[in-house]
């Protein structure tokens, strides 16, 4: 009889392992965790790979990276907003046809026209940071991505299938001493949906610019050829990260940290944190910076630098300057 229920145990398991369907953060199980990804999605293990650190001593200007066009972030779109719990993070779409038709954004080194279609965020947990990119080797305490669809292609899997066909806007976040009451209503639904599988829909709407940075610090960017952070790891995604973060009160980062939690598989759910994957090798890209972005001042020799190269090219000259 125990031989029997092992084998029974077991099948369910060897089953999902053989779909390639379950995938997990190390908080839930370091056994489907980041490290164990590419071993369910072989994509997770290409060179091109999302997040990565932003090394600002290494990035490159690109005055070509002007202001990204936003249409339509600054109304509240018809149709009711969607937040649900997924079971892997918290994502917001509009309900029936999805934001698309109303949201998209051009310019901004993007050849093409794009449209929204959902946003979601990446959080850690009450002792630790839990954003994707890091700058600098920094890490932020949440990360809200933004994912946008290439209009020439129709659906979301054959855009996928393009190094093109995605664009995802990554804001970082900042711990301020008052609450953002432009996240207010997202942070209050929180609650309604702990779950995987819930979901609520808002009854206010708002649009998109309020849960962003000022607008006149929208010019300053990073942008990199990267992935999906989550299985398959599609390598279709053109990156643009922000440079200035969006404040947020530790108690509204809180209810990110507390109210959810990740989908159950038989054991029961635990809480949703440290839902980030860590970054991936650059290998050969590049980031380019925007018009308007910082660049490290150590990305450019200095005038000591230069003073020291001539001193040690001319030997001669440098020992007969009279000091
Ligand atoms: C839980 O199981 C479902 C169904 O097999 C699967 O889709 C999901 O990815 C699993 N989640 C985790 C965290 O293992
Ligand atoms: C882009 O957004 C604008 C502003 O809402 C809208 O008028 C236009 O139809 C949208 N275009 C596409 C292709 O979705
Ligand atoms: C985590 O974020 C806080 C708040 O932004 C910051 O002060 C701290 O340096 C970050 N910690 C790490 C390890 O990056
Ligand atoms: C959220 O849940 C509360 C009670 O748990 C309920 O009163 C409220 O109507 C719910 N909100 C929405 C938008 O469904
Ligand atoms: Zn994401």
């Amino acid at each position: 009889m125990p031989r029997r229920a092992l084998t029974l145990l077991a099948l369910p398991l060897v089953l999902r392992a053989a779909s390639g369907a379950v995938w997990c953060y190390d908080s839930q199980d370091l056994k489907c965790g980041p490290g164990k990804w590419k071993d369910l999605a072989p994509g997770c293990g290409g060179d091109n790979q999302s997040p990565i650190n932003i090394d600002r001593r290494k990035v490159q200007r690109d005055t070509n990276l002007g202001d990204i066009h936003f249409e339509g972030y600054d109304q509240a779109p018809p149709g009711k907003w969607k937040l649900m719990n997924n079971g892997h993070t918290v994502v917001m779409h509009v309900e029936g046809e999805s934001m698309s038709e109303h949201i998209n954004i051009t310019s901004g080194g993007l050849t093409e026209k794009y449209r929204a279609l959902q946003f979601h965020f990446h959080w850690g947990n009450l002792k630790g940071n839990g954003s994707e990119h890091t700058i600098d080797g920094r890490q932020f305490p949440m990360e809200l991505h933004l994912v946008h669809m290439n209009t020439k292609y129709k659906t979301f899997k054959e855009a996928k299938g393009h190094p093109d066909g995605l664009a995802v806007l990554g804001f970082m976040f900042k711990v301020s001493n008052a609450d953002n009451s432009n996240y207010n209503t997202i942070v209050a639904g929180l609650k309604n949906i702990s779950h995987a599988g819930d979901f609520v829909e808002l009854a206010s709407t708002f649009c998109l610019y309020n849960l962003l940075p000022s607008v006149s610090q929208l010019s300053k960017y990073y942008r990199y050829h990267g992935s999906l952070t989550t299985p398959d790891c599609a390598e279709a995604v053109v990156w643009t990260l922000f440079e200035e973060p969006i404040p947020i009160s530790q108690a509204q980062l809180n209810a990110f940290i507390n109210t959810l939690h990740f989908s159950a598989n038989g054991t029961a759910p635990g809480k949703m944190t440290d839902n980030f994957r860590p970054p991936q090798p650059l290998k050969n890209r590049k980031v380019y910076a925007s018009k308007d972005a910082a660049i490290s001042c150590s990305s450019v020799p200095s005038a000591s630098h230069v003073l020291l190269l001539l001193l040690l090219a001319f030997p001669v000259f440098h020992f007969s300057v009279p000091l």
